[in-house]
């Protein structure tokens, strides 16, 4: 039964480069907006929608079989139904490891470690993980982390090297005399110049 489905109704307008949502259904609260879709909380839920705006439906379908293939593992949200151009997974509460960075919240080395396992357990089901990044990283108030936005983790891909490059600058990260909190816009120049010329993951 497709339960969720009437929430799936949202529409969007783009300006440029960037998406934005004009209505959705009054359950649902944004959450968070990524390159490729728009993140509602469900009322009365520890629920959220994930619909695709509409050049980027077609990955619904890709992602909800790389969660099924994924179901059980700890470091990965649940999925509970899938339409044509949306997914309904656990609600991870947490940030992103992208704001832990904007807000100077220590990154431990056990949240790379628990990565890393995670992406062993999805490449030993046979998918090979990719668009691995700082954005679809949530840290829960427990310490746990979890991986979200999963399409890019389907088999026989083309597979980038981000979580590497990242793991490679925590190393920096880590150095004593090294800040611990950056700003939005030198995180967002950074990826902006990682995008354009090491990996543009929309390719
Ligand atoms: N299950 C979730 N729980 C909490 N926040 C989430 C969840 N899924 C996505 N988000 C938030 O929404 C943002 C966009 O979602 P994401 O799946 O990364 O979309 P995109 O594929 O467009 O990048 C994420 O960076 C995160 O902040
Ligand atoms: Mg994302």
């Amino acid at each position: 039964m497709n339960h969720y489905e009437q929430y799936a109704n949202v529409t969007f307008e783009q300006q440029g480069q960037e998406t934005y949502v004009t209505a959705a259904h009054a359950d649902l609260e944004l959450h968070g907006i990524g390159r490729s879709a728009a993140v509602f909380r469900i009322k009365d839920t520890r629920l959220v929608i994930k619909v695709f705006f509409p050049d980027y439906t077609h990955i619904a379908a890709e992602e909800a079989v790389i969660y099924r293939t994924l179901e059980g593992l700890p470091q990965f949200p649940r999925l509970y139904e899938a339409g044509v151009n949306y997914i309904v997974i656990d609600y991870i509460e947490g940030k992103t490891l992208f704001e832990c960075l904007t807000e100077g919240i220590w990154i431990d080395a056990s949240y790379i470690q628990q990565v890393d396992a995670a992406l062993i357990a999805a490449r030993s089901l046979g998918l090979t993980p990719s668009d691995v990044h700082l954005r679809n990283l949530i840290l829960t108030p427990e310490g746990r982390i979890y991986l979200i936005d999963l399409a890019r983790f389907r088999q026989g891909q083309h597979v980038d090297h981000q979580w590497e490059d990242l793991k490679r600058m925590y190393r920096f990260y880590r150095l004593r005399f090294m800040p611990k909190r950056y700003s939005e816009r030198l995180l967002n120049g950074v990826a902006y110049l990682y995008r354009t010329f090491v990996n543009d993951p929309r390719h």
